[in-house]
């Protein structure tokens, strides 16, 4: 929905902004955001142009109470044709309450950690890989697109670093049952820009047909950092949350995703290609505080894009006259 010579359209390489912050944002918040307005929300991203939504996660209404509405959302949304509406899907309960309602993906998600899969999912990983298999199994015999979210990728805030060896044979697992696209995940901001640039090319070298997905979050400030090391290294597909919302409730210290119009903005500076009008994105984050009762980390939405150019002060000339007087 970009106008025709829209500033912030570079023609560089094509880089898909994936929207997850009515996800992984919402579900952290402690105000219930009422269903009409993330309905709203998610139509207001969808005409901004982002490739993809995570719109919501079919969880237990007990572990996740934000995201209960995850039914009327997910079917009551408007979609653009071009989007790709998906969400996160824990077990096969989930599984079968996404399909009802017509999610076009199943973002299924585990850790390659074993201390934070246990924590976050109550399950061992072997448990949670013989559960997905299931929901991959049903998934493919509804037709329905699955990827998967590996938390943990680049280090796990209980355990610390994940060696690559383990990181890889979880890929290689999924990548076995037929799944779409992998999303590596820096759960807690642990991740560092030469760290992210080997991983990603080493896993882009050992699966060239795999869709990876790079989900960062800005915890320790490296986030658009790792974005663009990674972009480096061949990936074209980043998760990004509106406003820089996010976090997980299982992970402490974890912070917010990247800001969906921080890397969108940065990006199209560079030249890449985002379809992404960054000024409906600025105007949908700059609602976001009134929805959720408190300010964003966006640093977009305070200060505007690079070019938004601000008044001079009211005693300039005085200034300039006493300037050139000298
Ligand atoms: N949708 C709706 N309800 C679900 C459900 C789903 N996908 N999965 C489980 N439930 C319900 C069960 O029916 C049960 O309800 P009851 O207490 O009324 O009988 C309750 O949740 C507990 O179910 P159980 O099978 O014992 O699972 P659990 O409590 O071990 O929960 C998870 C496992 C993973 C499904 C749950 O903890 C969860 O949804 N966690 C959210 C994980 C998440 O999204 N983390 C952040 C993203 S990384
Ligand atoms: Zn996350």
């Amino acid at each position: 929905m970009n106008a025709p010579g829209n500033v912030w359209q570079g023609a560089g390489r094509r880089i898909h902004l994936q929207e997850v912050g009515l996800r992984d944002g919402l579900q952290m918040e402690k105000a219930l955001v009422p269903t009409a307005d993330k309905i709203a929300l998610c139509n207001a991203l969808s005409a901004t142009g982002v490739a993809k939504i995570e719109v919501t996660s079919f969880t237990s209404p007990t572990a996740i109470p934000a995201l209960r509405d995850a039914e009327i959302v997910m079917r009551e949304i408007t979609r653009r044709p071009g989007t790709v509406y998906t969400a996160l899907v824990p077990n096969l309960r989930g599984a079968e309450r996404a399909i009802e309602s017509r999610t076009d993906e199943l973002n299924l998600v585990m850790s390659v950690s074993a201390t934070h899969n246990l924590a976050n999912l109550r399950m061992t990983q072997a448990q949670s890989f013989d559960a997905l298999a299931q929901v991959v199994a049903r998934a493919q015999s509804a037709q329905v697109a699955v990827n998967v979210s590996l938390s943990c990728v680049f280090g796990c805030p209980m355990e610390g670093d994940v060696p690559e060896a383990q990181v890889f044979d979880w890929v290689q697992r999924f990548v076995d049952l037929g799944v779409c696209g992998i999303t590596l995940c820096d759960t807690t901001g642990m991740a560092y820009p030469t760290q992210v640039h080997q991983l990603t090319a080493a896993a882009r070298v050992r699966w060239p047909g795999v869709a990876f997905t790079l989900h960062f979050h800005n915890t320790r400030g490296m986030g658009l950092a790792n974005v663009l090391a990674a972009i480096d290294a061949g990936a074209d597909r980043f998760d990004a949350s509106l406003g820089g919302l996010g976090g997980c409730p299982y992970a402490p210290g974890a912070s917010g995703n990247v800001c969906s119009e921080e890397i969108a903005h940065a990006l199209a500076l560079m030249g890449y290609a985002t379809g992404v009008d960054l000024d409906g994105l600025l105007a949908a984050a700059r609602q976001l505080p009134a929805l959720i009762g408190h300010d964003i980390p966006s640093q977009i939405a305070k200060a505007g894009p690079r070019l938004a150019l601000h008044p001079v002060p009211a005693d300039f000339d005085a200034v300039r006259a006493r300037a050139l007087a000298r």
